[in-house]
């Protein structure tokens, strides 16, 4: 089994470039499927997510060429099945998004029902419904979705709550419905937005992404096109609080600020520099940051992906903080794990109190899921002496060559066979 092994305690210091936001190439990449053209895709992350979900689609027909580790070319025009359940799609959440692709395009789909983090119930009952109220019939029956519709027509539909997946589906199923769709109490994230866009360049007619109401006039079929992914607003977000966790000093490169004004300001609160340019953000954490309380919100609130992250970066913060999970329920279990490296925090139903302290020890501990072991990957890097993540297969979902890139801003990490003796003592020889 691979691990991290990390020598915490160097200030993270250099450039460091974001790639392409994962969440968004997750949408876009099953959105490509409803063209019957070949479709570019640029500026794609290199991460485990999205190569099952490329596995997937040439899987059920669609041309895949991978034109270089960040471009793939993909047809959807030769698409022969409608029905997607391999173990691997079964484990990533992107997964249901096949369903409002197929369902828009095909009127028909059979997807095994989504994984992903274990971090909270993450029911699909909006998605259901949105499929449902736009005209089609949908059952769940051994652990797959089933969608069918002789043929689906636009609708007024209100979310209850503003879900990323619910928006995202019903949207593409909505661009090849008859008639216009309006999608009321969206969530606005940016890859909601990118997701729209590049439905867009593919001849869909969807306004409004990004504000209170989707507005969308169903087409009957989608064309060619080309289109780079924004960056990834989490991985840039990762890398501000690591930065500020070891007290550096880095210009995160590629990234776009306005996405990342949420995590800014929190940053800025709490005594660390950050100055804006026009595609870069330079965080400098020249002394101890301070307490703050955060409350994850749908954005542009503070991202609940950001949450593990900003609760380890708190705890080594003065003074006392409060961090409020509201989106998903079980998105603290990592925080036994930071205990392990010193930090003092208990959990009371969905709060985290903290009580900063000066520093944490490195230690052996285990990823729970994709963002708390990026998490934990920042407590290793802030804490004195060794520490070991186990479970990082978590982490690579999401994180394009995440050690390179850490080692590129000085952090002393390594990713090593978790039994290979020697690996280890190379590493320790190399750091000291
Ligand atoms: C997406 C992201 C994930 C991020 C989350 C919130 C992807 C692949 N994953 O997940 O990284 O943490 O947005 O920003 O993009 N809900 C319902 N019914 C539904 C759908 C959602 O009650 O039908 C609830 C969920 O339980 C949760 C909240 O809505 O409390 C937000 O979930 P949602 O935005 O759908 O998250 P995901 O799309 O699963």
């Amino acid at each position: 089994m691979k691990q991290y092994i990390i020598k915490g305690g160097t200030p993270l210091r250099g450039e460091v470039t974001i790639g392409g936001a994962k969440n968004a190439a997750l949408g876009i990449i099953v959105a490509a499927i409803m063209a019957n053209e070949p479709v570019t895709i640029e500026n794609l992350p290199d991460v485990d997510d999205v190569h099952v979900l490329l596995d997937a689609i040439e899987g059920i027909g669609a041309i895949v060429e991978r034109m270089d580790t960040h471009t793939v070319k993909i047809n959807g025009a030769l698409i022969n099945n409608m029905s997607v359940d391999e173990d691997a799609i079964r484990k990533i959440r992107g997964s249901y998004y096949l369903v409002g692709a197929l369902l828009g395009k095909y009127k028909k789909a059979l997807v095994a029902l989504p994984g992903g983090c274990q971090i909270g119930s993450r029911p699909i009952d909006q998605h259901i419904k949105g499929f449902e109220q736009l005209g089609a019939e949908v059952t769940i029956h051994h652990g797959k979705i089933d969608a069918r519709a002789e043929r689906l027509a636009g609708e007024h539909i209100y979310l209850d709550c503003p879900s990323v997946g619910a928006t995202i589906n019903i949207m593409m199923a909505a661009c090849m419905a008859e008639g216009r769709t309006i999608i009321e109490n969206p969530a606005k994230e940016p890859h909601i937005v990118d997701v729209a866009n590049f439905l867009n360049s593919m001849g869909a007619n969807i306004r409004g992404a990004g504000t209170d109401a989707i507005r969308i006039r169903g087409v009957e079929s989608l064309h060619g096109s080309e289109y780079s992914i924004i960056p990834d607003q989490i991985e840039a977000g990762t890398y501000m609080l690591a930065v500020a966790a070891t007290g550096g000093d880095v210009y995160i490169k590629n990234v776009i600020p306005k996405h990342l004004e949420a995590i800014t300001a929190k940053l800025v609160e709490i005594g660390a520099r950050v100055e804006e340019f026009d595609d870069c953000v330079h965080v400098v954490a020249d002394h101890r940051l301070s307490y703050a309380n955060v409350k994850t919100m749908p954005y542009p609130g503070f991202p609940t992906d950001m949450q593990p992250q900003m609760t380890t970066l708190l705890a080594l913060s003065e003074g006392t903080s409060i961090v409020t999970e509201t989106i998903f329920e079980t998105r603290l279990k990592y925080v036994g794990e930071l205990r392990r490296m010193g930090a003092n925090i208990t959990v009371e139903g969905n709060a985290a109190f903290i009580t900063g302290v000066d520093g944490f020890s490195g230690a052996a501990v285990s990823a729970p899921d994709l963002r708390a072991g990026a998490a934990l990957v920042m407590a290793g890097l802030a804490a004195e002496g060794f520490t070991s993540i186990d479970h990082i297969h978590y982490i690579e979902r999401g994180y394009e060559n995440f050690e390179e890139k850490i080692r590129g801003i000085g952090g002393n990490i390594d990713k090593i066979d978790a039994e290979d003796e020697r690996a280890v003592r190379k590493f320790k020889m190399k750091v000291s």
